[in-house]
């Protein structure tokens, strides 16, 4: 049969060749190197699929195979590269088997696929595999704050509301509250995952197709939960993205908040933070700088993937349903997002682990501005059984004479005749006990509270979940890893010459 020559595998209606502008805003090669061991494992997914329900013979099967194979090695070596000329990976790749197989054989690998279907199945491989990495760079990090939580769970440091001492907490509370904040990230991730897992392939450009495809054959091959099950509204979506953006953007909400405390922490007025000088940087110009660079690019770079999820969400609202070629711009922002996330939590770690916590600088200002006033109407309220808002009363003007003194609870005779003069007798000993902030401390048993008690119960707990996230993210690895190898001993055998009817593979049943 004679064909129109053509440089491009879609050429056959064109006259001419594209404009080299065109050509050049129109590739995404680029980009999608990411994406070139996706693209071959889902096309040899996709050619066993074919073979075996008869589309494609064994003799073309094995062929298309074995260019595909070579197709990795060669982009392993460097052989093999993306040409912008043809467009994207997945002509790339076709155009290999084809040039290597001949288009007699090679030719039939597109039957029943669309590039449509083959870009999503390459992103949903891509994206499942950084949302495991992005997880486990995350439990780490948990760890690293349970590590303080363990240590410090005694440490008392101010907490603060509208950022004025409100309460005494510990450092080790401060710690949890981290991890306890990042589980739900853990979990907003393994959501994302669960979308991402799902077989688009068979979807072709929009339709379906007339050929007898088995799509569940290659959601085994793939390793994916289940099929996707509508064509057309799979093609049109990219909610699968938009999710995880919006899992990465929570993130690094999260992330910055600790970057932007660690910043004032470390400043000379707070001096309750110390920064290892591995983690820290200088100044050309004034020789006594250490500046918390590090936190601070975690902060700065947190608009990074604000920016890209509002980009996703903007591309998709004014998109008709099928594919449009806006959609090949889901992809730069995806793959920032997943180098901004992964980029912090591989430096944050260490940058944590080895930072100073200045704990006598915590307990002075813990003491030095009425953080345990609250504890100290919660003790009237208990011995003297008066009102609480009257006790918030009693103790609020009692502060308010200390700070006209310039005063503060520190200065227990002073407190005490303070009370005195509001009927209210208290030995000093009694007094400093009900002041003291590690009292105050130890007394926050509800659930959830900030005293050592509570703080070792969530440590543990959190431990312990954080030990079975570790754990589902490495059987999902394994689910994968099954799937990839399932796949290519089912190349093996097809090169070693057995007939896809004959292939023993557990993926059949
Ligand atoms: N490069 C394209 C993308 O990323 C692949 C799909 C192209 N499909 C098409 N009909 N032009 O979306």
């Amino acid at each position: 049969m004679s064909t129109t020559p053509s440089k491009k595998l879609w050429g056959g209606r064109f006259r001419s060749e594209v404009a080299s502008g065109a050509q050049g805003f129109t590739q995404s090669t680029e980009i999608d190197s990411r994406l070139v061991a996706y693209d071959i494992w889902g096309s040899q997914a996709h050619a066993i699929m074919l073979a075996r329900a008869e589309i494609i013979s064994d003799e073309d099967l094995r062929q298309i195979l074995t260019w595909l194979d070579r197709a990795q090695e060669d982009y392993d070596n460097g052989i093999f590269n993306l040409k912008p000329d043809k467009e994207d990976v997945h002509m790339n790749v076709e155009s290999y088997v084809i040039d290597g197989a001949g288009i007699e054989c090679g030719g039939k690998l597109h039957t029943a696929r669309s590039r449509n279907d083959q870009v999503l199945v390459d992103a949903h491989l891509y994206v499942r595999d950084q949302i495991l990495q992005t997880q486990s760079g995350l439990t780490r990090l948990c760890r690293v704050f349970l590590g303080i939580a363990s240590n410090h769970a005694e440490t008392v440091m101010p907490g603060y509301t509208h950022m004025q001492h409100a309460q005494p907490i510990s450092l080790g509370f401060w710690a949890t509250a981290y991890v306890s904040m990042f589980l739900r990230d853990l979990k907003r991730l393994k959501a994302a995952f669960r979308l991402a897992n799902m077989n688009p392939l068979g979807a072709c450009a929009i339709a379906g197709t007339s050929f007898s495809i088995d799509r569940h054959l290659t959601t085994k091959l793939l390793g994916f939960d289940s099929v996707h099950r509508h064509a057309l509204d799979v093609i049109s979506s990219r909610d699968f993205i938009a999710e995880t953006l919006f899992a990465l953007s929570l993130l690094m909400t999260n992330l910055s908040r600790l970057g932007e405390e660690t910043i004032y922490w470390t400043t000379h007025e707070f001096g309750i933070a110390v920064l290892d000088d591995a983690y820290a940087t200088g100044s050309s110009i004034m020789p006594q700088k250490k500046n918390p660079d590090i936190a601070e690019l975690v902060r700065g770079r947190c608009g990074r993937v604000y920016g890209e999820l509002l980009d996703l969400l903007t591309n998709l609202k004014g998109l008709p349903l099928g594919y449009n070629r806006d959609l090949q711009e889901d992809k730069p922002p995806l793959w920032d997002a997943f180098d901004v996330v992964q980029s912090c939590l591989n430096i944050l770690p260490g940058f944590l682990e080895t930072t100073r916590f200045n704990t006598d600088r915590m307990a002075e200002l813990c003491n030095a501005n009425f953080a345990t006033a609250t504890e100290l109407a919660n003790f009237l309220v208990r011995e003297y059984g008066i009102p609480f808002r009257e006790c918030h009363e009693i103790v609020g003007g009692i502060v308010g004479d200390l700070v006209k003194k310039g005063a503060t609870f520190e200065d227990l005779d002073e407190t005490r005749n303070l009370l005195q003069l509001r009927g209210i007798c208290l030995s000093t000993s009694e007094l400093r006990a009900v002041l003291d902030s590690k009292h105050a401390l130890r007394g926050s048993l509800s659930l959830g509270g900030t005293s050592p008690a509570e703080v070792q119960r969530m440590t543990s707990e959190f431990g312990a979940e954080l030990a079975d996230i570790d754990a589902q993210i490495l059987l999902r690895k394994e689910e994968i890893d099954v799937a990839y190898n399932q796949t290519h001993q089912i190349i093996e055998e097809v090169a070693a010459g057995r007939a896809i009817a004959r292939v023993d593979s557990p993926c059949w049943a």
